[in-house]
């Protein structure tokens, strides 16, 4: 028999290297305080050029990054548990700069709004300075491509 339950057993979360330096005890604050959102195979979760005010943690499944320029179609990442996206526009104000998709059938995002961000930012400032190294190694590879 199977045994299902609303939420996932930390311990079986992927590694969230951006949360690395997270207490335990904040870690599990911050999933109580945070939606968990699934999606099914190609299903859009964020639309290029849109406003944005939450990003997302992957924790089971995969995502596919990519952008749309005149009508073509430019993949970006694919990205996996343990990794986040959303987080450009909530840092900048800007509309987000690519589109996002389920890679999985059965993919599920932890949701965390910017207010909820900006607060674990202020009590864990390990975690923004982390978040900032990743956000300029994209910004870097966007500018590449
Ligand atoms: P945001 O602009 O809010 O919305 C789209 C997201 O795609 C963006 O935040 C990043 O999280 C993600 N993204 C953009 N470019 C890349 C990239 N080169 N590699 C991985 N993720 C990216």
């Amino acid at each position: 028999e199977e045994v299902l339950t609303d939420a996932p057993s930390l311990d079986a979360l992927p590694t969230i290297p951006l949360f690395s330096d997270l207490p335990r005890d904040a870690f599990i604050e911050l999933f109580e305080r945070c939606p968990l959102r699934r999606f099914s195979l190609g299903e859009r979760i964020l639309d290029q050029g849109s406003h944005g005010d939450a990003f997302y943690v992957i924790c089971e499944g995969q995502v596919r990054v990519f952008r749309t320029e005149s009508g073509r179609r430019v993949d970006l990442a694919a990205l996996e548990g343990g990794a986040f996206f959303g987080e450009m526009a909530i840092l900048s104000g800007a509309p987000r700069t690519a589109s996002v998709e389920a890679g999985t059938e059965d993919t599920q995002l932890l949701e965390i709004s910017a207010p909820v961000l900006a607060s674990l930012s202020r009590s864990h400032p390990q975690v923004a300075a982390a978040l900032k190294k990743f956000v300029r190694q994209r910004l870097l590879t966007n500018v590449m491509n």
